[in-house]
C-alpha cells in the first residue's frame, strides 16, 4: 500500500540526498536538471508524496486532503488561516458580490488600468488601520517583498538581514544588487557587528514579526536600538504576525510596542487575512516612489477585486472581533505546553508557529506517512529550508481549532512521534 510506513516504499530514498545537492546544473542543455535530479526524484516519490497535498475543501481547523489516492479527512495543523477568515461567511459573502459587481480579474497593473475603488479602499485601510501614510497592494506577498527591496536597494547600500530571512527577503536583496550582509538569528550583537562592518553605507536592516519556520518572535526591542545607534534604517515583514499578534492586531511591532521606531513595514494577505496578496505601509513619499520603481506592482497585474473585497471584510472582523485573536493565542500556548509535555522540541517557538523537531530526514519522512494516515497533517520541512539536525514538522495552530482537535492531534502525537523521538534517543 502506497504511503505505508511499514513498507517498503522508502526502499529507493537516499536520505543522504537533499534539495541542497541538486543547486547547480552540469549538464549541457540550460532547460534540463543536474544530473541524478530525476532519478532521485523518481526514488524520493514516497517522500515527495507528502508535498502539495490536494486540498478537497476550504483551509479549515478540519479539512479533507486527497491521501492515497483517495479524500482523507485531517486535522489542519498546516495552514496559515490563523483567525479561520479564509472560511468565514461574511468573507465569503463579500468576494462574492465583489465578483458580481467587478468581475473575476482587475485585467490591468495598478499603474494603467488594474486599480478599482476597492484597491483604493483597501489601501486607505492598511495606512489608517497602521497608522501610516500611505500604503500599497502588490498581487503577492513574495512579489511585495521583492518589489520593495529591489525598488528601494541600491547597489552601494547594505541589506543586512537576520540569517533565518525568508526567501522572498533574500530573492529581493540579490534582485537589488547590493550587498548582503547577514547577522545571527536575534543576535543584536552579530547586528552590531554588521553594521560596524559596513559604516558609512546605507544600510538597511531587515527583520521578520515572527520567523516562519522557527515560529519565534523577532526580539524587536535589542535590535533596534542595535539600528538606532547606527542611523540604519529598518524594514519589518510581518507576514505571519499580521492581524494575529499584537493587541489590536498590528503585529510583531505592537506586541513590543516599537512601531513608532520602524519606518517601513511589509505584510502578505496570505495568512491571518485568509487572502492572497501583498501591502507596503510607510511614509507617502516612500510609497510614492515605490508606485514607479516596484517593478512587480508596476508590470504585473492588480490583485483580483474579489480578493480585495475579501480582505477588506477580513480586516473589519479582526477589528471587530479580537477575541478570534484571544482564541488563537490560548490555542498556541495550550498546544504548545503540551507538545513539550510530551518531550517533544519546539525550539525557541513562542507563537502559534511551532517546528516539532525530528532531526532526522528519514526518520521525519516515514513519521509523516503514519501522521497523515492517522489524520493530523502537519508540513514536512526539510534542508534547506531549516538546518539539517532540525529537520521537523511544521504546525500552525489556529483560532478555530477547538479544544477536542488539538487534544486528538495530541494524542496522535503521543503514539506516533514520541514512540519514534524516544527510540533516538
Ligand atoms: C516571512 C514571509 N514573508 C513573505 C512570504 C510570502 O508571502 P506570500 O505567501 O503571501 O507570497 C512568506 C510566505 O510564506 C513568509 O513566510
Amino acid at each position: 500500500m502506497r504511503g505505508d510506513p511499514n513498507s517498503a516504499h522508502d526502499d529507493g530514498f537516499d536520505t543522504n540526498l537533499s534539495l541542497g545537492d541538486f543547486v547547480v546544473g552540469e549538464r549541457a542543455d540550460a532547460i534540463s536538471p543536474p544530473a541524478g535530479w530525476t532519478e532521485w526524484r523518481q526514488a524520493a516519490s514516497w517522500a515527495a508524496q507528502l508535498y502539495q497535498p490536494t486540498m478537497l475543501q476550504s483551509a479549515d481547523a478540519r479539512t479533507e486532503i486527497e491521501y492515497d489516492g483517495r479524500p482523507h479527512p485531517v486535522i489542519n495543523l498546516c495552514s496559515y488561516n490563523y483567525l479561520g477568515l479564509a472560511n468565514h461567511p461574511e468573507v465569503i459573502a463579500a468576494a462574492v458580490e465583489a465578483l458580481h459587481k467587478y468581475g473575476m480579474g482587475a485585467c490591468g497593473s495598478p499603474m494603467l488600468s488594474g486599480m478599482t475603488d476597492l484597491h483604493r479602499k483597501l489601501e486607505r485601510a492598511i495606512a489608517d488601520f497602521l497608522g501610516r501614510e500611505d500604503a500599497m497592494l502588490f498581487n503577492s506577498g513574495f512579489g511585495g517583498a521583492l518589489g520593495t527591496l529591489a525598488g528601494l536597494l541600491r547597489k552601494s547600500d547594505v541589506a543586512i538581514m537576520d540569517n533565518r530571512s525568508h526567501l522572498s527577503l533574500r530573492d529581493g536583496a540579490v534582485l537589488s544588487r547590493s550587498r548582503v550582509e547577514r547577522f545571527e538569528h536575534n543576535d543584536p550583537s552579530s547586528l552590531d557587528e554588521a553594521l560596524t562592518r559596513r559604516v558609512g553605507k546605507r544600510n538597511l536592516v531587515i527583520v521578520e514579526g515572527i520567523y516562519s519556520m522557527d515560529g519565534d518572535f523577532a526580539t524587536l526591542g535589542p535590535l533596534l536600538d542595535v539600528a538606532e545607534a547606527h542611523d540604519a534604517s529598518v524594514f519589518i515583514d510581518e507576514a505571519h504576525s499580521m492581524l494575529a499578534s499584537g493587541a489590536n492586531g498590528r503585529g510583531a511591532a505592537e506586541h513590543y510596542d516599537v512601531e513608532h521606531r520602524i519606518p517601513l513595514i511589509y505584510g502578505t494577505f496570505s495568512k491571518a487575512f485568509g487572502a492572497v496578496g501583498g501591502f507596503v505601509a510607510g511614509a507617502q513619499e516612500t510609497i510614492e516612489y515605490l508606485r514607479f520603481y516596484a517593478h512587480s506592482y508596476v508590470y504585473s497585474c492588480a490583485l483580483p477585486p474579489s480578493n480585495v473585497a475579501a480582505i477588506l471584510k477580513s480586516l473589519e472582523l479582526s477589528i471587530a472581533h479580537p477575541e478570534a485573536r484571544v482564541r488563537l493565542w490560548e490555542n498556541a500556548d495550550y498546544f504548545r505546553t503540551q507538545v513539550n509535555a510530551l518531550g517533544i522540541d519546539t525550539g525557541a517557538s513562542n507563537t502559534y508557529i511551532m517546528p516539532l523537531i525530528v532531526g532526522d530526514r528519514g526518520r521525519m519522512y516515514r513519521l509523516g506517512h503514519e501522521l497523515r494516515q492517522r489524520g493530523l497533517w502537519v508540513a514536512p520541512v526539510d534542508y534547506p529550508a531549516v538546518p539539517e539536525d532540525r529537520i521537523c514538522f511544521r504546525a500552525c495552530v489556529t483560532a478555530n481549532h477547538t479544544r477536542a482537535d488539538l487534544d486528538e492531534a495530541l494524542n496522535i502525537l503521543e503514539d506516533t512521534l514520541v514512540p519514534s523521538l524516544l527510540q533516538k534517543a
